[in-house]
């Protein structure tokens, strides 16, 4: 038996959505445990795509549990409508897999309005959030005012009653901060209501499901949003999300106990990319750059917008490895690299002339570093029907490997292409190898 946390180990998109996809054949739950529809989680099966913003990623896989925990900020309208798209595609008994946190908070069309008004006000120095409301909804969490799910199983009165005064206070920010029109709390209930009607039957208290789950000898598999470096404490605040998205937080946010985590994996894209504002040292504003972006379809899952590219960064990863206590990664998109002479990788950074190895906290600091670039030899092969690693043409292989040792953590999986088979699996990940084996065993 093992409990795996997944979690993207640079500034999202690394192609978590994919890796969880596969991990869950093994698994019996897959729990979101954080973030909310800011993230966009992508799976190509036999050629059709499905992006997935709250639903777990596992809820392909018929029968396995999927889980909304306690530490996710969860826009109603928005699950319903995922689930209205996948019942579309012939998935029409998935609403039964799912289970919501009651003590998971609601995104509410105001929090979205705050979040859009905030970042229009910032101009240059907006953050480039996604505009889900994502920042506000954990605001009101923070500072105790939020809706929670545990509240659509209150009297019509009460709920009408929290609703009308949340409202109000934000639309009185809305009016006197931003100058914005305000909204009608009778129209947000009526949607809240609308929503409920059909969710009330999946709120659980999920903390005792996860570990009658684990007591009883299933796999769970927790499904980390965007990425350690838009984590809001380790992140590059405050060009970061409001959620803590190291691996860590899985356990806080779903009420898991942390001695029961076997493994902890991370995503790693073979190449680094970001959406939104904020410094990052390896970007390439050129003609690689754009490569790229055009051979690894680097547009957001979520907004459309390009994402900026740029070569591996070691020295955000290394940071990653150590706040996440990663036994191991995935790396993805090795088959966009094909076609290129030469591949860079930033060992370590160069600040004000002197040679840093570390990840600086100030986005000023980070934003004066340049990188110090280790040339690579490329490969021109296509990658995307490669089975297994000794497949692989020798300098990607030699990539890998110099992932591996300059992490210090082997690279346990290999994606070569956004489809569920283009995968090698080079060690069977739910074996229960991992730490809790490893304290077993000793
Ligand atoms: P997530 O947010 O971490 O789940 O990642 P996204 O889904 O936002 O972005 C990853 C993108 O890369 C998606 O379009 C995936 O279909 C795609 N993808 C994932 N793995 C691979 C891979 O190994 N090769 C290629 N070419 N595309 C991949
Ligand atoms: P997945 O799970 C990439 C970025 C936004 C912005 C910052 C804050 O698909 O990897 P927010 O709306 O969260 O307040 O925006 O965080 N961001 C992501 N970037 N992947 C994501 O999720 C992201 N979720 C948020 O672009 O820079
Ligand atoms: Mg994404």
């Amino acid at each position: 038996m093992a409990n795996m946390v997944l979690i993207g180990a640079q500034w999202g998109d690394e192609g978590k959505g994919k890796i969880v996809d596969l991990l869950t054949a093994h698994a019996d739950l897959v729990v979101r445990f954080q973030g909310g529809n800011n993230a966009g989680h992508t799976l190509i099966i036999e050629g059709e795509k499905f992006i997935f913003h709250l639903i777990p990623s596992g809820i392909l896989h018929e029968g396995k549990q999927c889980v909304i925990g306690s530490g996710v900020v969860v826009d109603p309208e928005v699950l319903l409508r995922e689930f209205e798209q996948l019942r579309a595609k012939g998935y029409e008994r998935s609403l039964e897999q799912l289970v919501i946190s009651d003590e998971a908070h609601l995104i509410l069309p105001t929090h979205c309005r705050i979040d859009q008004a905030r970042e229009s006000g910032l101009g240059c120095r907006k953050i480039g959030t996604t505009g889900r409301g994502i920042g506000p909804a954990y605001e009101d969490k923070m500072g105790r005012c939020g809706l929670r799910f545990i509240d659509l199983l209150a009297d019509a009165a009460a709920l009408k009653e929290k609703v009308y005064a949340i409202v109000d206070r934000h639309n009185r920010v809305l009016a006197r901060l931003y100058d914005q029109e305000t909204v009608d709390p009778g129209a947000v209930l009526a949607g809240i209501e609308r929503a409920a009607g059909v969710l009330r039957p999946l709120i659980r208290k999920t903390p005792y499901l996860l570990r009658e789950a684990a007591d009883a000898g299933k796999n769970i598999l927790f499904e980390g949003a965007q990425g350690t470096l838009l984590d809001i404490d380790h992140g590059t605040f405050p060009f970061v999300t409001s959620s803590s998205t190291v691996a860590a937080n899985a356990c806080a946010a779903s009420g898991f106990a942390l001695g029961l985590i076997d493994q902890v994996l991370g995503v790693v894209k073979a190449y680094t990319t970001r959406v939104g504002e904020g410094p990052f040292p390896t970007e390439l504003r050129d003609d690689t750059g754009d490569f790229l972006r055009d051979r690894g379809g680097e547009y957001g899952s979520t907004t459309g917008r390009p994402r900026r590219c740029g070569w591996l960064d070691l020295v955000g990863l290394r940071y990653a490895v150590l706040v996440n206590g990663l036994d191991a990664f995935a790396v993805t998109k090795l088959d966009v690299l094909s076609g290129l002479e030469t591949i860079e990788v930033c060992e370590a950074y160069e600040y004000q002339g002197r040679r840093l190895d570390y990840f600086p906290s100030s986005v000023e600091m980070l934003a004066g570093c340049r990188p110090i670039l280790k040339r690579l030899p490329g490969w021109q092969e296509d990658l995307s029907g490669i089975l297994s690693f000794d497949e692989l043409p020798a300098n990607a292989r030699r990539y890998v490997n110099f992932m591996e040792e300059r992490l210090g953590i082997p690279a346990h999986v290999v994606s070569v292409g956004p489809g569920r088979e283009q995968t090698i699996i080079r060690n069977n990940l739910f074996t229960g190898n991992g730490r809790r084996a490893a304290i077993d065993n000793s």
